[in-house]
């Protein structure tokens, strides 16, 4: 069969292994004796998927017992308003943010249907090239929550250290770096992500809460935004995305069997992303990667060429050679590689020897010869 190589920013690429196990259950689910699809949400087969699912995620995360996880619906989306409705609605508190990208810009007018917002820091006027220092943000200290993106997806921004104060609610949309990474989860108060980048298809969205916040949750919000009914059915409140639940445990069986878990695919993330940032920075400035270099993201590859022209030319060439998914967000143009966690090594390896011959043909003077440690030849 042949593959593609996949760079999509999401829904993205998936582990082979994992794809070839979903289409078989799709036609059988061999312990039920029918198609997935016909499954229904309240068999006992589909709660010990939710079961095992959730125990997985506890497992590779390191989740603390007094941490709940769901499995919701309504995207990284309806997650920026029901944070704001859990902890601002009808307080009269305020809550920081900060913007930092596209997405971070996004959450801020769902959150402000919920009460009042100060933005410590934005990025908008430098074209968010960069992430905030520690010395920039002056958080306040009687904040109901302080909330950030943990990798923009569209710049391809990461943090790469904890962002927040002490004694102030941490909460963290981590949808396009969730599971890439080992992360400290008792430093945070909500952490959530969406599935299509780490983790499996569209359509369902993985909430990590501590125990304690679902007492202050305020009465008569709609029931999709309260996590009080979906931590107690255990994500079946309402019919699940059966489908995309399943793929998930699929790909969280993948993350510990074959990867071997989160610091192993930390390393592995880390070397693929040395390698193309290393053919940028090598590339004589033919190729211009748009993050600031303490900021670079592992996951979201941002870079342009000096025109738009010469861009167009790459996305068909790459293309006409199994190259997929390397167009840049609408918001920005420009190019942009993701490497998820499913990317291989390999993949990687073929972009960086095509991105290579691309130059030689553009601009012949400039291009090096880079062999796959990054060293120039
Ligand atoms: C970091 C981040 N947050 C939020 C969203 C929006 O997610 P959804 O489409 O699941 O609502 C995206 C979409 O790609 C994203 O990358």
């Amino acid at each position: 069969m042949l593959r593609a190589h996949n760079f999509s920013a999401g829904p993205g690429e998936m582990p082979l292994s994992v794809l070839e196990a979903a289409s078989r259950a799709l036609l059988n689910v061999p312990e039920v004796g029918l198609p997935l699809l016909g499954i229904s949400h309240r068999s006992s087969w589909f709660k010990d998927v939710v079961a095992e699912a959730e125990q997985l995620v506890r497992e590779l995360l390191g989740v603390p017992k007094h941490y709940h996880i769901v499995f919701l619906q309504g995207g990284a989306t309806l997650q920026f308003s029901a944070v704001a409705a859990t902890f601002l609605r009808g307080t009269g508190f305020h809550a920081d943010y900060i913007q930092t990208g596209y997405w971070s810009e996004k959450c801020l007018p769902e959150a402000q249907k919920e009460g009042n917002i100060r933005i410590l820091w934005s990025g908008e006027n430098e074209g968010y090239i960069r992430l905030p220092s520690d010395s920039e943000l002056n958080f306040s200290e009687d904040a109901a929550y302080f909330h950030y993106i943990s990798n923009e997806t569209v710049e391809g921004l990461q943090f790469h250290r904890l962002v927040g104060r002490e004694g102030v609610r941490r909460v963290c949309d981590m949808s396009s770096d969730f599971l890439s990474q080992p992360v400290e989860v008792d430093k945070f108060d909500i952490i959530y992500a969406h599935a299509q980048k780490n983790l499996g298809p569209a359509g369902v969205t993985i909430v990590v809460l501590r125990d304690e916040l679902l007492a202050g949750i305020p009465e008569g919000l709609p029931a999709m935004m309260d996590y009080r009914p979906h931590v107690e059915m255990h994500s079946v409140f309402n019919t699940p995305p059966t489908f995309a639940i399943y793929v998930v445990l699929l790909t969280l069986r993948w993350l510990r069997d074959e990867i071997g878990g989160l610091t192993q695919m930390k390393r592995i993330n880390e070397s693929k992303a040395r390698l193309l940032y290393d053919l940028l920075d090598q590339s004589a400035g033919f190729y211009r990667g748009r993050a600031g270099k303490a900021d670079r993201s592992l996951m979201n590859v941002s870079f342009n060429l000096s025109t738009c022209g010469m861009e167009k030319d790459f996305l068909i060439k790459a293309e006409s050679q199994g190259l997929y998914g390397l167009e840049g967000h609408r918001s920005c143009g420009g190019l942009r590689a993701s490497l998820y966690n499913a990317v291989t090594l390999e993949s990687v390896e073929v972009l960086c020897d095509f991105m290579q011959k691309f130059q030689s043909e553009y601009a012949p003077s400039s291009a090096s010869k880079i062999d796959n440690t990054g060293a120039v030849r």
